[in-house]
């Protein structure tokens, strides 16, 4: 019977979307329109649909100000920002969290945080990167080093394969990379270590998107399904909803 279950579609698309939010952090790389905003929304829609706001905070960064907003009024959101200034303090509260839980954790004799998993989420890492590299590599650097044990995650999106939006000192923090569409193999080499990004279909011409995961050692061929709007948007409704009606009671 669960056989069934989790050989559907839908079953497996879940699976995969909650598997990669349970990774440490994540990079996820490709050319424009090769799916990576439909990834973190499929990665949020998996938080959401399974973890309360008491199991798992969202830090959202948004640069391009549109991809992320819809999330902004959630009672898991804990900061949105999409201006450059609050871009950075954003990250550095999430470095100070992450700190602040290492204290916890020290006092208590413990080496796993057992508080709610944070997600810092970037989706464009390459604007942050070009206008303010100085100021940003340093936190996300530190995040993606130190936050595993306290439960701070990243998941960055880049639409630029190149060494200046991900430089090797941060990339080589990130275990685990999807590598979408890119433009060229030796971009597909540099994100996962292999060619083969280059050769996936455009998703929006083949309708279906496709990815290849460098998960450590492992290379995994992937098919990713995209959650429709009105699916998130209701699971958006359901805790927006929840919450204002907590407030007024
Ligand atoms: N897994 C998928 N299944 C079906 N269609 C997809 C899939 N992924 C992407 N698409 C199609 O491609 C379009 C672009 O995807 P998306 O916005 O995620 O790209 P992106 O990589 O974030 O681009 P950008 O760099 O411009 O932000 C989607 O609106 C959708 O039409
Ligand atoms: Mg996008």
């Amino acid at each position: 019977m669960s056989t069934t279950l989790v050989s559907t579609p839908g079953g497996r698309v879940f699976r995969l979307y909650s598997a990669l939010a349970d990774r440490p952090h994540l990079l996820i790389a490709g050319a424009t329109g090769s799916g990576k905003s439909v990834t973190v929304n499929g990665i949020i829609y998996s938080l959401l649909a399974t973890k309360l706001p008491s199991e798992c905070g969202f830090v959202l960064l948004d640069p391009k100000k549109v991809e992320l907003v819809q999330y902004k009024k959630l009672p898991h959101t804990v900061r949105y920002a999409c201006e450059p200034g609050d871009m950075i303090d954003a990250l550095y509260y999430a470095l100070d969290e992450t700190e602040r839980r290492f204290t916890e954790m020290q006092r208590a004799g413990v080496r796993e945080y057992s508080g709610r998993d944070l997600y810092v989420i970037v989706d464009e890492l390459a604007d942050l990167m070009v206008s303010q590299k100085n100021q940003a590599l340093p936190p996300l650097q530190r995040l993606a080093q130190i936050g595993r044990a306290a439960k701070v995650h990243v998941i960055a999106c880049t639409q630029n394969v190149m060494a200046v939006t991900i430089p090797t000192v941060l990339k080589c923090n990130f275990p685990t990379i999807l590598g979408l569409r890119t433009a060229t193999a030796s971009q597909s080499r540099y994100l996962i270590a292999a060619t083969g990004c280059e050769a996936l279909p455009d998703p929006k011409k083949a309708g279906r998107g496709m990815g290849y995961l460098r998960d450590g050692a492992d290379l995994h061929r992937y098919e990713l399904y995209m959650y429709p709007d009105d699916e998130i948007n209701r699971l958006i409704n359901y805790w927006t909803d929840l919450s204002a009606y907590r407030k007024a009671v």
